[in-house]
């Protein structure tokens, strides 16, 4: 007998795995006990009788090993990534230099995706070879269909180089609206909206049972996708509010004139935490080191300047970044939220308002709007036939992306999946009824 086919969510910031089988969908159960694994990775470099290696670790156990060697004060302790299906679509981005050695983006995905096939394969107690994979319906950076298939093709890449050797890509709103479908007994038309940590994914599907025996060409009437979701809204909030407390808008006077205290490139790459190791390098260091002294006179903007240097210095990046998650997802169920950040003698507090939050993320807003209205236009849908909208991810709780569709489909029923495993959930679905297709599509490329 075949082995069966599992359902895998490799997410930008979350993965999932779940496998269907007439009895219901099981989801794989982690450190914890916990269906959501991290899609993070963790290098470490060891000597060993003079010679150095380089240990991986992914998921809860690369924040642990990271959290410790930092408790620890371990110098320059490893390199932790995150987001690495952002750059999926980046062509310039290749790979980049660990300790010395050379890794594709394929390499370090696949670290990744193999631990998640062993965690699959312990828990099935059977080989895990084959999945059905999400996919957005466009890849973050990517700009025209050449970039997605490339995208596609790095993933199979890294698909493959773990261990799967046959995989189907599926949409993964698509994926999301088969658990919609799961719990009805009537068709309906439904508009699925996914926001996660990299890219915001909508589909325009007909579900139920009636529905279920079209193909998937008349059930799917369109799909569409934003690159851009949760990991966005962290940068805008470290722009506001992270980066003037580092002296973003600080100036000093030079030769007369008012100047930036530190150039504003160096408070881009910390929008992106991940970026911030990025900034630890000699040439930063002198341009620090040299705001610092022009700044000598004006002590407020000296301290701002100094708590940069500590930040770059100590790596603080993941921390930095949990503070700034720990007040967007508490902004979710508040109408403000203290913002606080405290770590090797660098102390920032402020209060953020929600009001202050949507403003700020006012542009990532209008730009689901349009997708939103783009896919309801190809589709010639008018509003009022969308019988209900379903949510899922974890930026589907922020409430001005909810009230997008409160607003625009008065007449339709919001529901809200499960978070963090609707599209799991789904292509495990998909997984088991595919699998009685006679015919499988190989992995691609
Ligand atoms: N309560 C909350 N309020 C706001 N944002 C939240 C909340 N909970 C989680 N998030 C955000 O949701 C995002 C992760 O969601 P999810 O796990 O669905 O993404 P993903 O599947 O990994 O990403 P993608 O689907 O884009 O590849 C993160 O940006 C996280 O900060
Ligand atoms: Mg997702």
């Amino acid at each position: 007998m075949r082995p069966p086919a599992i359902g895998l969510d490799f997410g930008t910031t979350n993965s999932s795995i779940a496998l269907a089988s007439d009895a219901g969908t099981t989801l794989v159960r982690f450190d914890a006990g916990t269906p959501s694994f991290r899609s993070l990775l963790y290098l470490e470099q060891h000597q060993t009788n003079g010679r150095s290696t380089t240990e991986a670790f992914t998921g809860p156990a690369a924040i642990n090993q990271y959290l410790q060697r930092h408790a620890a004060q371990i110098e320059r302790p490893g390199r932790l990534i995150q987001s690495l299906k952002s750059y999926l679509a980046v062509r310039s981005l290749n790979g980049t230099e660990v300790f010395g050695r050379r890794y594709t983006l394929e390499d370090l995905i696949s670290r990744i995706l193999a631990d998640l096939r062993d965690e699959a394969t312990a828990v099935l107690g059977t080989e895990v070879t084959r999945a059905v994979v999400g996919r957005p319906v466009h890849f973050v950076s990517s700009e025209t269909a050449a970039d997605d298939a490339f995208a596609l093709d790095r993933l199979s890449a890294a698909l493959r180089s773990a261990g799967f050797t046959d995989v189907e890509f599926l949409p993964e709103p698509v994926a999301a609206a088969y658990t919609y479908e799961a719990t009805l007994d009537h068709d309906e038309v439904v508009l699925i909206g996914d926001f996660g940590g990299g890219t915001s994914d909508f589909t325009l599907i007909r579900v139920g049972p009636g529905a279920r025996q079209m193909s998937s060409s008349e059930r799917i009437l369109g799909t569409a996708g934003v690159g851009l979701a949760g990991d966005a809204l962290d940068a805008k909030l470290i722009r506001h509010l992270v980066a003037p407390a580092l002296g973003s808008s600080a100036s000093v006077i030079s030769f007369g004139k008012p100047l930036p205290a530190v150039p504003a490139w160096i408070y881009a790459n910390l929008e992106r935490w991940h970026y911030l190791s990025f900034l630890r390098t000699r040439n930063v260091e002198q341009i620090l080191a040299t705001a610092r002294l022009r700044a000598a006179s004006q002590p407020a903007i000296e301290r701002q300047i100094d708590a940069l240097i500590t930040l770059v210095d100590e790596d603080l990046g993941y921390a930095l970044h949990q503070a700034v998650q720990q007040t967007k997802v508490a902004l979710s169920s508040a109408d403000n939220s203290e913002f606080r950040f405290r770590d090797s003698g660098v102390n920032l507090r402020s209060t953020v308002l929600r009001a202050d939050f949507e403003g700020w993320i006012a542009p990532e807003l209008a730009a689901i709007r349009h997708a939103i209205d783009t896919l309801l236009k190809a589709t010639g849908t008018a509003q009022p036939e969308v019988d209900h909208v379903f949510l899922t991810g974890g930026t589907s709780f922020v409430p001005a992306v909810r009230r997008i569709f409160e607003e625009r489909f008065p007449s339709a029923r919001v529901v809200l999946g499960e978070a963090f495993t609707s599209v799991a959930q789904g292509l495990g679905l998909y997984a088991r009824d595919s699998c009685l297709a006679p015919v499988k599509r190989p992995a691609r490329g």
